[in-house]
């Protein structure tokens, strides 16, 4: 990871609520921090290749999934259409949201949110995301098919 990476994403990962997240199993065998960092690292480059705001990137990447809940078993009725707003409560305890940040978290599940991402920078993380969650299942679902 590169030093501009690093230099956004380490405040936020020292900050003792972001750490909290490797608590969390998110997708099946990854922690809710491995996703968050591999949805922001991803974003990252893909926000260099297209000259984007990296440092709104990173930094709503990072917070965009800041529940604490394992959202299989417990947490509120229709977790998809609610935990954005919840991270989003969760991120501005954390540190103050630039426009661009907060419409990456509160827009990171649409089409889910009807109101479309207003950045390229939310549209981007919104599409990494979703990456990263269909690799993660279908990875599980090879396993399984490996397996059995
Ligand atoms: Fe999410
Ligand atoms: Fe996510």
């Amino acid at each position: 990871m590169n030093e501009e990476f690093i230099s956004i994403a380490a405040p936020l990962l020292e900050h003792p609520m972001v750490a909290r997240l490797s608590q969390y199993e998110h997708h099946r065998d990854k922690t809710r921090l491995e996703h968050v960092i591999e949805v922001a690292w991803l974003s990252f480059c893909w926000g260099k290749r297209l000259s984007l705001d990296s440092r709104a990137i990173v930094r709503g990447a990072l917070l965009h999934d800041l529940f604490f809940y394992d959202w299989l078993h417990e947490g509120p009725r229709l977790h998809g259409f609610r935990h954005h707003n919840i991270a989003l409560q969760n991120a501005r305890k954390v540190t103050a949201l630039s426009p661009k940040e907060v419409d990456i978290i509160k827009k990171h599940m649409w089409p889910l949110t009807l109101i479309p991402p207003r950045y390229p920078e939310s549209l981007i993380v919104c599409l990494v995301d979703t990456y990263c969650s269909i690799r993660d299942y279908l990875n599980i679902k090879g396993e399984l098919a490996h397996s059995s």
